[in-house]
């Protein structure tokens, strides 16, 4: 069992976008006792809400269902629960590594270290843009999880 958490700033529109894509993936292939998702926010403003209307709406127009996730923020025992998390932009990732326990057992990463398409770059923060720029992230974290899923997968029959 792998234990992946994705971060990003609200845990509303990116973070909640690659943990849904990311389990739609991993359901496709039929590996579900393999994982276990979440998602959560360096910030604490929207905790305890569903994730943006427009992130929900772009992830449906893409067959994944997110409605039933809440935000909740990054906490200290994150850093010992998951294996890896997986950051959505730089920021995000210097806030994680400055949240980080000095003994960290989980691996602190960009999410889009996995992309063949856009490796290393930052899922841009649609939050002030429209219907495409959401559109934009559920296509990002789709390349970066298939990228994430097929890595983990060949480690493991490696
Ligand atoms: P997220 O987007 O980090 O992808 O969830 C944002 C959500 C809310 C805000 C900024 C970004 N905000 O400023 O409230």
């Amino acid at each position: 069992m792998i234990r992946i958490l994705f971060v990003c700033l609200g845990n509303i529109c990116r973070s909640p976008t690659a943990e849904g894509v990311m389990r739609s993936l991993v359901q496709a292939q039929g590996k579900e006792d393999g994982f276990f998702l979440d998602s959560a926010g360096t910030g604490d403003w929207h905790v305890g809400q569903a994730p943006d209307r427009r992130a929900q709406a772009a992830c449906r127009r893409a067959g994944v269902d997110i409605s039933m996730l809440r935000a909740r923020q990054v906490c200290a025992e994150d850093f010992f629960r998951f294996d890896l998390i997986l950051a959505c932009d730089r920021e995000n990732l210097r806030d994680l590594k400055r949240m980080a326990p000095a003994q960290c057992p989980a691996r602190v990463r960009m999410l889009r270290d996995y992309s063949r398409v856009a490796p290393g770059s930052d899922v841009p923060d649609p939050y002030y843009g429209g219907d495409e720029e959401f559109d934009a992230t559920v296509q990002a974290c789709r390349e970066a999880c298939e990228g994430l899923l097929e890595q983990l997968v060949t480690a493991k029959t490696r």
